[in-house]
């Protein structure tokens, strides 16, 4: 492992006000979304459609690195041309999910363990051949009555930690993405702790096994009221709550932090993204940035449809969504850039 160019990539993948672009979907997740859109749920739709999001004109101004997945990895532009080849001539660095989902855990009703370390050594130094310079994993955990428990928190921490040394040891910088889930009544002062808790157990996790803090990336929730709680918080309230949770738990070592979205709409991710860079950038140790998937590629998709001649109509959308976050990242985003 050369720590110095893991370094490098992982300052790469938040430098310049650019973020990650999430791609990743399993095949099933993607069918979904097509299902929900009306579209087929064909390989070649599935082709057809990353395709139109890799050809995207002027991603890179944007985007940093994009998640791709392992169908995707392996796929090319109807000219025969590898998608990471595309990737990468767009200035954008290439990246995988490598964890293989989110099972029912054991003796745990309701909760889940993230399971895809066996063969992982293998599969990353595949993946590295390939072109990814970094990959991700993604543990869920769920609020309710008694959870998340602290079996399934230590264990899905655990789990990370050894990805994320797994990673390192290929030449990958590990995205480490702990989601609190955004489902439930919950009030936003219970997603703080729980998200607090998560972030403590899995730092300590990744400090035992010997993870440089250095050469990673954060993919977190952003501290949200539960999905159907009454009380929905304003931006700020949201911003405030979920800088002062990372400032406790999130080591200055770590070069960046990008948000998933988790269901948020496109705007407000934008917004609330916007308002901790507003608020906090000028004392943040870490650059705080964007991993959105559905909250950048959503409207684009909608317009897409499965029909070839919405594609350029779609790509703008998307290009839109991408170059708001960026203004977020700065602090520059606000609602009449959408109406441009
Ligand atoms: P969302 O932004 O849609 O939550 O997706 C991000 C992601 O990569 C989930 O693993």
């Amino acid at each position: 492992m050369n720590t110095q160019s893991l370094i490098d990539v992982a300052r790469k993948m938040v430098a310049d006000d650019r973020g990650l672009l999430a791609m990743d979907e399993s095949t099933s997740t993607c069918n979904k979304r097509f299902a929900g859109s009306g579209i087929p749920q064909t390989e070649e739709a599935r082709r057809a459609y990353r395709e139109l999001i890799v050809t995207t004109p002027g991603l890179g101004e944007s985007i940093s690195g994009a998640i791709l997945y392992d169908e995707t990895i392996r796929q090319q532009t109807k000219d025969g041309t590898p998608f990471v080849k595309v990737i990468t001539d767009a200035g954008i660095i290439p990246g995988i999910k490598v964890d293989i989902g989110a099972k029912d855990m054991a003796g745990h009703p309701g909760e889940r363990i993230t399971e895809g370390l066996d063969g992982l050594r293998a599969r990353l130094k595949e993946y590295f051949q390939m072109g990814a310079r970094f990959a991700k994993w993604r543990a869920v955990f769920a609020l309710g009555d008694g959870i998340p428990s602290r079996g399934c928190i230590e264990a899905n921490a655990q789990a990370l930690a050894r990805y994320a040394a797994l990673c390192q040891e290929a030449g990958l910088v590990p995205v480490v993405e702990p989601e609190v889930l955004m489902d439930g009544g919950h009030t936003l002062e219970r997603c703080r702790a729980v998200t607090e808790d998560v972030l403590w157990t899995v730092f300590n996790q990744l400090y035992t096994q010997r993870v440089a803090m250095e050469a990673l990336i954060l993919k977190p929730n952003m501290v949200l009221p539960g999905s159907t709680c009454p009380d929905q918080g304003t931006v700020d309230e949201v911003a405030d709550a979920t800088v002062r949770c990372l400032l406790r738990a999130v080591p200055a070592a770590v070069p960046g932090i990008t948000f998933l979205s988790g269901g948020q709409s496109a705007q407000l991710a934008s917004a609330r993204l916007n308002a901790m860079n507003v608020r906090f950038r000028s004392r943040l140790p870490w650059a705080l940035s964007f991993s959105f998937g559905r909250a950048i590629q959503q409207p684009a998709l909608e317009i897409w449809h499965g029909d070839r001649s919405r594609a350029s109509a779609a790509q703008q959308a998307l290009a839109h969504r991408a170059r708001c976050n960026r203004a977020a990242r700065r602090g520059d985003y606000n609602e009449t850039m959408e109406k441009t």
